[in-house]
């Protein structure tokens, strides 16, 4: 047996040697991951995805503060109870528009075995046939005349999206045709001027304006751009509203100019 082994000063000294070289190398590794991280040697590669996140986040944070240096999050509370009765006010209505009805369905089959309006009081020759244009009521239908314009031509000249409404027999002719055209829309050939036209969507329905816009709008087609006829009056178009959401009318429908 090797007396050295068992003198505990040389058992104390070796355990003190092992743990000299341990703590040698702990630190080396110490030192070695310290460096590595300081120097950004172990960090994993930054993904597209985090790239563009931090862009995200960043534009984010920009436009949240720009909206909040504009109105305040009191502000938006604010105009909430006015927005709200502004909503119940309009009275939003479940079918209001003709192009809310399902084809086919119970309110479409109503509409159409509904009986045809009497035209003959609309269109019998009124005893002020002859009264001159209130101008009130041109100005009117100038307004609503821009989007009719659109497509007709801001002079009624007609372009290659409707026929001309300038000299147009239809136009002159019965005022029933007119307030029918503009609350069911028009579709099918249609000769004016001795010209035909079919456009294949035909003319939509603008039963959105009032009866005095409608009236006015007609009024105005027929004593500008040449044209000359009586003035049509709003209650003539409320008499037709119950026309509104009938299919497009055709010219075969109408009374022949
Ligand atoms: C989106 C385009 C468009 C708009 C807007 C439009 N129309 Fe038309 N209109 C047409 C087309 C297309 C026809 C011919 C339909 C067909 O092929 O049967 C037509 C036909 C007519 C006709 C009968 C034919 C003629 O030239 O005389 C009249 C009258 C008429 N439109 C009046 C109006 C009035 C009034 C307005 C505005 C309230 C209006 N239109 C807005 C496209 C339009």
């Amino acid at each position: 047996m090797d007396p050295t082994r068992d003198n505990p000063l040389i058992r104390i000294k070796a355990f003190f040697d092992g743990l000299g070289i341990f703590t040698f190398f702990a630190l080396l590794l110490a030192l070695i991951f310290g460096f590595g991280a300081a120097f950004g040697i172990f960090r994993k590669g930054q993904e597209p995805e985090d790239a563009a996140g931090k862009i995200r986040y960043e534009i984010k944070t920009e436009v949240d503060e720009a909206q909040a240096a504009v109105i305040s999050p009191e502000q938006i509370e604010a105009v909430i109870p006015t927005a709200a009765k502004a909503l119940i006010a309009s009275k939003p209505a479940a079918v209001e528009k003709p192009e809310q009805i399902v084809p086919g369905s119970e309110t479409a089959r109503k509409l159409e075995e509904a009986p045809g309006p009497d035209l003959s009081n609309i269109d019998a020759p009124a005893e002020d046939e002859d009264a001159p244009i209130d101008p009130a009521q041109m100005e009117i239908g100038k307004a609503q005349f821009l989007v009719c314009g659109a497509c007709h031509g801001q002079n009624g000249e007609g372009t290659a999206a409707a026929p001309p409404l300038a000299g147009s027999e239809w136009v002159t002719g019965p005022v029933s045709n007119l307030i029918l055209i503009q609350l069911r829309g028009l579709k099918g050939p249609i000769t004016v001027k001795g010209q035909q036209y079919e456009f294949p969507a035909g003319m939509t329905p603008m039963a959105y304006q009032t009866d005095e816009q409608i009236a006015g709008v007609l009024t105005y087609i027929r004593n500008s751009f040449g044209n000359k006829g009586s003035a049509v009056k709003p209650e003539q178009v409320a008499s037709l509203r119950g026309e509104v959401g009938k299919p497009q009318v055709t010219a075969e429908e109408l009374t022949q100019p």
